[in-house]
């Protein structure tokens, strides 16, 4: 087994020294802190595999300390050291995540079997929990190939069966990548006409021009290059689903057609008058903000809100980080096979990086990210260096490092962007308390936002 690395969080000089020396002693290898702050940017920068934290610091409260150091490196056990007499914070830090609690002065026997055990349950927690994941985790009702663990996306999965056996028209919204095809599919194969087409269409993806003869057909003759009659795919879809991708980018002479056929299921096709009827479930979905586009008299009221009878929003894959690891050794075992590869699944380190990342692209991040470290890989597991560079560094690492690669100008632009966002943030949103937070005029804040698009 490689050599395992303690953070050791003490002010006290005499006493970091004494542990310091001992563990390393004992085959550890050691990094140390003297402040709370330095402690969390080493254990950001080491990646230790346990944390040593004396309770009491001068520069910050040990619970604030240890709440931050679970927040970043939630898989890291952290053994608290206390003056003799506060028990009870003690048993407060555990409720905060500490593994244990050794009073002072410190047996360093003691200590020594508390790491062992720290470690050797650290360890088999991440083997259950991947083992759990493996086997459980899935309403019964759902394929294999749906990941869901968080309470969220099981809720959600819920309303959607629930909405599947009937009728309705499903509208949903989330951001690019969280998932929104996958639970069009779901709620068709859920639904009375799973044995009937799934029609799938982007409309962001066909011209104008040429989507009205993709969904509802033409007539010979019915425009330059027609040659022969065609069916669209509201014809193709008649007794299953269609499934109208990027709705938001259906164009305004359109919406009032596929308006008609929610309506009462009757179209006709292009350069014809006469009306088809078909029998059709639509499901459709978006990123965009069809509210706002409503208001902006892009995307019609009336068919907004026929589409609107029952939403689903799907949340970002950092609303719900408990679907990070299940999807991530999901995807490992995926492209494991895929490439031949034999891979045990994710180091601590690499874990934990891709819990704490934000994930702006949602799933489909994270299966690009994991596709290209099983490519990457050499060994039994992925490893931090798998992943690209910038997981890395978790989130909250010295974001000064970002700035010396810039010219100037844009690191001092940059700089500011962030304080007025964190300003705002702080102030909840309210320009004139912000303001005062930056010790600038309303009006300056107010053209600074706009300037940085931080509406
Ligand atoms: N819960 C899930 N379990 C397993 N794989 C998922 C899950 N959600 C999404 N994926 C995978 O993530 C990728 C993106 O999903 P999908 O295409 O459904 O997202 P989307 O919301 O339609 O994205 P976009 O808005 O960019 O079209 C797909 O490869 C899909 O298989
Ligand atoms: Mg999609």
């Amino acid at each position: 087994m490689s050599q395992k690395r303690i953070l050791i969080i003490e002010d006290d000089s005499s006493q970091r020294e004494i542990l310091s020396d001992y563990l390393v002693h004992h085959g550890f290898s050691v990094v140390t802190a003297m402040t709370g702050s330095e402690g969390i940017k080493q254990a950001q920068d080491k990646s230790p595999d346990l944390i040593l934290l004396d309770y009491k610091l001068p520069d910050a409260d040990g619970l604030e300390v240890l709440t931050e150091l679970k927040e970043r490196l939630p898989l890291t056990p952290v053994i608290i050291i206390t003056a003799f007499g506060s028990v009870d914070k003690a048993v407060n830090a555990m409720r905060a995540g500490a593994f244990y609690y050794l009073t002072k002065p410190v047996h360093l026997e003691e200590l020594l079997l508390l790491i062992e055990r720290a470690l050797k349950k650290a360890r088999l927690e991440q083997e259950v929990a991947s083992l759990r994941r493996q086997v459980s985790g899935w309403p019964d009702f759902l394929p294999k190939e749906i990941i869901a663990q968080s309470s969220a996306m099981k809720e959600l999965l819920n309303l959607a069966r629930k909405v599947a056996e009937t009728e309705a028209t499903v509208l949903l919204l989330g951001e690019s990548g969280t998932g929104k095809e996958v639970l069009a599919e779901l709620i068709h194969r859920l639904s009375p006409r799973r044995d009937k087409p799934l029609v799938r269409i982007n409309c962001a993806a066909i011209p104008g021009g040429l989507l009205e003869s993709e969904l509802f057909g033409h007539e010979k003759g019915a425009f330059t290059g027609a040659t022969k009659a065609k069916q669209g795919l509201f014809e193709a879809a008649d007794h299953g689903t269609i499934f109208l991708d990027e709705i938001g980018d259906l164009p305004l002479e359109l919406q009032a057609k596929l308006l008609r056929v929610l309506q009462n299921g009757t179209f006709t096709r292009v350069g014809s008058v006469k009306e088809i009827k078909v029998d059709v479930r639509v499901i459709a979905a978006t990123n965009r903000n069809l509210e706002e586009m409503v208001k902006e008299e892009k995307f019609r009221e009336d068919l907004f809100w026929r589409l609107n009878v029952f939403s689903l929003n799907i949340p970002s894959l950092r609303q719900r980080r408990e679907d990070i690891g299940p999807l991530a050794d999901f995807f490992c075992s995926r492209f494991a096979q895929k490439y031949n590869k034999k891979i045990k699944g994710f180091t601590r380190k690499a874990l934990e990086a891709l819990l704490t990342y934000d994930f702006p692209g949602n799933v489909r991040e994270l299966e690009n990210i994991v596709e290209r470290a099983v490519i990457l890989t050499e060994s039994d597991y992925i490893t931090l260096e798998d992943l690209p560079p910038y997981l890395h560094k978790s989130k909250g690492s010295n974001p000064a490092q970002d700035f010396f690669d810039l010219p100037l100008m844009e690191a001092v632009e940059k700089l500011e962007k962030m304080r007025i966002a964190q300003a705002m943030q702080e102030a909840e949103g309210i320009k004139t308390k912000a303001a005062k937070l930056l010790g600038i005029s309303e009006r300056v804040l107010r053209y600074k936002l706009a300037k940085y698009g931080l509406e």
